[in-house]
């Protein structure tokens, strides 16, 4: 991998010694005193914090097993009921080893809760209309119930019109417009939801975390995470706040946050300073940092610097084993949900 995609220190926490308490703690969070005034409720919050420092940490590994168990459950009770087998098929167009590794790895997730797997590897330099071809041939497959084109597609294809011709009760992936209109719209249900933003409400609720009247904050806008998270959240009734690239004082809006999802693709740029004591952290950041230690000479962190966030928060999803094991279960999911509705299997 390009060293250009590493951050240079893949450590976030730099202390220091203070005469003062509070001043000892801010350091801890990455604050400097002299560059912001607190109230007292936030000194009083950091000094409960310093009692109790340690977030508990969101097991996604642990919760998307639970989740593969209630599937294969769930498939087998169909099969034995119906004869029906729930299908999904992956398109992938092109040799890139991620994409390839993303596809293995949703093809292995489906063997292994019994969902049947189809697969149709394109060459770089097919056309659209070929692409396009596939899809209507899963279209009108039966055995099909949900169809995902593996992203990024070649540049010289138009991603909006094939994403558009997968029908909108096969688009698993929830990335079809009319399912995200539907997300965003009162009074309307989408068919699915994107799976990373379901993937982290769903870490919510396993969680109790109640979202009810919170305020949250989420960090990217982009149209596969930040902006259905931020739809997701609003429809269970959070007060939400998005932050991205453009946003002048970030820290001054996730620091008034009970819950902050983040998806930006930053490392460590959620500093412990940036979390208000108490809150639920989301950390859907994969990035690679340097890492000598590692045989692979490289490491995966999030966006949210989590050494100093395990201090402030009261839960905190890790990277790896956070929200990236839940994005893989939600596709199970949905694909599931897609052949019970189309057999009307209850
Ligand atoms: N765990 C999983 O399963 C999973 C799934 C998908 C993605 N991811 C990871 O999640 C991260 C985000 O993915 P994505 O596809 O949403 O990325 P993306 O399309 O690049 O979007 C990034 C978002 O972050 C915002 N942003 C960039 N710099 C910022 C800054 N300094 N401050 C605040 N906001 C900033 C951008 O704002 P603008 O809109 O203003 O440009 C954009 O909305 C990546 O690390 C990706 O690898 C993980």
């Amino acid at each position: 991998m390009a060293s250009s995609l590493f951050f240079t220190h893949s450590h976030c926490y730099s202390s220091s010694s203070t005469s003062s308490f509070v001043f000892r703690i801010h350091r801890q969070l990455g604050v400097t005193p002299t560059s912001l005034r607190f109230s007292s409720s936030y000194v009083a919050s950091v000094a409960a914090m310093a009692m109790d420092s340690s977030a508990k940490v969101i097991d996604g590994k642990a919760v998307a097993k639970q989740i593969r168990d209630e599937i294969t459950a769930e498939v087998s009770r169909m099969r034995e009921a119906t004869g029906v087998i729930p299908g999904l098929a992956v398109i992938l167009v092109g040799d890139r080893k991620d994409s390839a590794t993303y596809v293995r790895n949703k093809k292995k997730a489906c063997e292994s809760v019994g969902i049947n797997s189809l697969e149709a590897n394109l060459p770089e330099d097919s056309t659209e209309e070929e692409v396009l071809n596939y899809i209507s041939g899963y279209n009108d497959d039966p055995s099909v119930h949900g169809i995902l084109v593996q992203l990024p597609l070649p540049s010289h294809m138009n991603e909006q019109s094939i994403l558009n011709a997968v029908r909108i009760e096969k688009d698993v992936d929830g990335f079809h417009p009319l399912n995200i209109g539907r997300l965003a719209m009162r009074g309307r249900d989408p068919l699915f939801v994107p799976c990373t933003p379901k993937g982290c409400i769903e870490l919510l609720h396993r969680y109790n975390v109640s979202v009810k009247g919170k305020r949250a904050v989420v960090i990217g806008r982009s149209n596969i995470v930040g902006m259905p998270a931020a739809l997701l959240l609003q429809r269970e009734d959070a007060t939400v706040s998005i932050v991205h690239s453009r946003t002048s004082n970030p820290e001054e809006i996730t620091r008034q946050a009970d819950i902050i999802i983040s998806a930006v693709g930053k490392p460590n740029m959620v500093r412990g300073s940036w979390i208000k004591p108490g809150a639920v952290i989301i950390d859907v950041g994969i990035n690679p940092v340097e890492d000598p230690n590692s045989s692979r000479g490289y490491k995966l962190v999030g966006d949210v610097c989590y050494e100093e966030a395990i201090k402030v928060a009261s839960a905190v999803t890790p990277v790896p084993g956070g929200v990236g094991p839940m994005t893989i279960a939600m596709l199970l999911q949905n694909t599931l949900i897609s052949a019970k509705r189309v057999h009307n299997f209850e």
